[in-house]
């Protein structure tokens, strides 16, 4: 087989690192971006977004990857494009196609100057009906061909998790694969089945198709994370039950799993909260019922307000705590939708004195928090002289966090341990109040509450 010549055009999280992946996989690739920048970083062997593994992928392969600006030698230099620009969500909860159709745009007036077949991938998450009545007729208005004959598109959305981009994009668990027609379809099938390095099944279907199941599973991931965090309130309050033993036994069967079925903080990023947003548009539009993503958007919000009052329960007016996690997940720099974050801007905003610290991402925190809250160098900068501690993310350093490193001065410390990651180190310890989010109380009161139900 020849070696294959790709472009991606929009060259952010997403695209850089499958602009990366290809080329790792032997194949040519030119990455088209609007940002100068981006393009620069790219052809000097950097990457141009913070993720994992991302720059040396990059420079590792540098021999067949390059960037540009210019759409049309894109186009012409190779066989397939896949569209990976932004689709930002509007305050009605669908999602702009606004960036999809300016791309869309250029390469069609690009097509209409080659003779060769050529394969538009859209690979940005859209709302059903996007590629139909969105990209297809524009690219065809565009470029004076016919979408099936002259050129093909296909819907390939992807399931990545920030953070672990690479591996996702390598080892995905399905191939979804919404096509315009067979010959489409049969090219991107066979170039994703030789980039992925797992053998995976591949699910063709039309656009429409694809485009729900892509919103479909991510907004079926967020409901599941938020019955784990419903059963992680429960559990709280339950004396002697513990959210994890109870998601452990739950998750071994296999109509469940145990994988995003953790009792934590809610959840957040640039994807779930929109995409189970977006599900719930397009029921309201056909008029439909959305009331299980209105309910699990709610319960997510609801459950960071109600660990808001369990940090006030144990911290007295105006008194210090120390926020530590402010991504919205581990080794991530991304603050879209954060937990954390906003923990740390809403204690602050009613009159406790904030420190915040994350091991990724205080580049971006210190452009967005403001003072009064203080941006600490350290984990242990940030739990020096406070009254609580918050783990709002789990990332693996705080792990090592001891009651030594908080106990920095003489006074009870209360942690709040979202996560449930220093229970081994701080349950039953002096000095300290340890309140794991999941983890049922043991008071008398709590106890005679159970006890009443049945002794009544
Ligand atoms: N980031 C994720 O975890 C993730 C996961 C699955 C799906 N997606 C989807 O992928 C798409 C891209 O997301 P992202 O997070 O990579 O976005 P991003 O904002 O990180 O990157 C988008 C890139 O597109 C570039 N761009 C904008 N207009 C362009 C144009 N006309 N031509 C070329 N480049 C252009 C921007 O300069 C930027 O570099 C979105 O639809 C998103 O919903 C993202």
């Amino acid at each position: 087989m020849h070696s294959r010549k790709i472009s991606v055009f929009g060259l952010g999280k997403l695209g850089a690192t499958m602009a990366a992946c290809f080329a790792s996989r032997d194949m040519h690739v030119v990455g088209v971006d609007i940002s100068d920048k981006t393009v620069e970083s790219i052809n000097s062997g950097t990457a141009p977004v913070s993720e994992p593994g991302l720059s040396d992928l990059i420079s590792s392969n540098s021999q067949r990857l390059s960037a540009t600006t210019d759409v049309q030698k894109a186009i012409s230099e190779t066989d397939i494009s896949f569209i990976v620009v932004p689709t930002p969500s509007k305050d009605d909860g669908s999602f702009s196609l606004k960036y999809v159709s300016d791309v869309s745009n250029t390469i069609g007036r690009a097509l209409a100057k080659k003779s060769r077949y050529h394969l538009i991938v859209l690979t940005s998450t859209v709302l059903p009906g996007s590629t139909q009545y969105g990209v297809q007729p524009i690219l065809e208005r565009e470029s004076g061909k016919r979408c099936g004959k002259d050129f093909g598109i296909c819907y390939n959305p992807e399931f990545i998790a920030l953070g672990s981009v690479i591996q996702d994009f390598l080892n995905p668990d399905f191939l979804l694969i919404g096509e315009s027609d067979k010959r489409a379809g049969n090219l991107l099938e066979d170039i994703l089945k030789s980039v992925a390095q797992n053998d995976p099944p591949t699910q063709r279907m039309n656009y429409i198709n694809a485009e729900m199941a892509k919103i479909a599973l991510n907004s079926f991931v967020t409901t599941k994370i938020t019955f784990a965090n419903m059963l992680a309130e429960m559990s709280g309050k339950l004396p002697g039950t513990d959210v994890d033993t109870i998601t452990d036994a739950i998750g071994l069967d296999s109509r469940i799993g145990r994988r995003y079925l953790k009792g934590g903080l809610s959840y957040g990023g640039p994807c779930f909260p929109r995409d189970n947003r977006a599900l719930g548009y397009i029921a309201d539009k056909f008029n439909c019922n959305s009331l299980i993503s209105e309910s699990t958007d709610q319960f997510n919000q609801y459950h960071l307000e109600n660990t808001l009052g369990i940090i006030q329960d144990h911290t007295k007016v105006r008194g210090s705590i120390a926020v530590l996690g402010l991504s919205y997940k581990p080794n991530s720099n991304v603050l879209d939708e954060s937990p954390g974050l906003y923990l740390a801007e809403k204690l602050s905003a009613i009159g406790y004195k904030v420190k915040a610290f994350d091991p990724v991402s205080m580049e971006n925190v210190r452009e967005i928090l403001k003072d009064p809250i203080y941006c600490a160098e350290s984990i242990h900068e940030c739990l020096s002289g406070v009254e609580t501690v918050v783990i709002a993310n789990p990332d693996a350093k705080f792990s090592s966090i001891s009651a030594v490193d908080i106990h920095q001065n003489q006074r009870t410390v209360a942690v709040i341990d979202c996560w449930r990651m220093l229970r081994n180190e701080l349950e039953n310890k002096d000095r300290i109040v340890y309140v794991g989010l999941g983890i049922g109380k043991q008071s008398t009161q709590h106890k005679s509450h159970l006890a009443k139900i049945w002794n009544a």
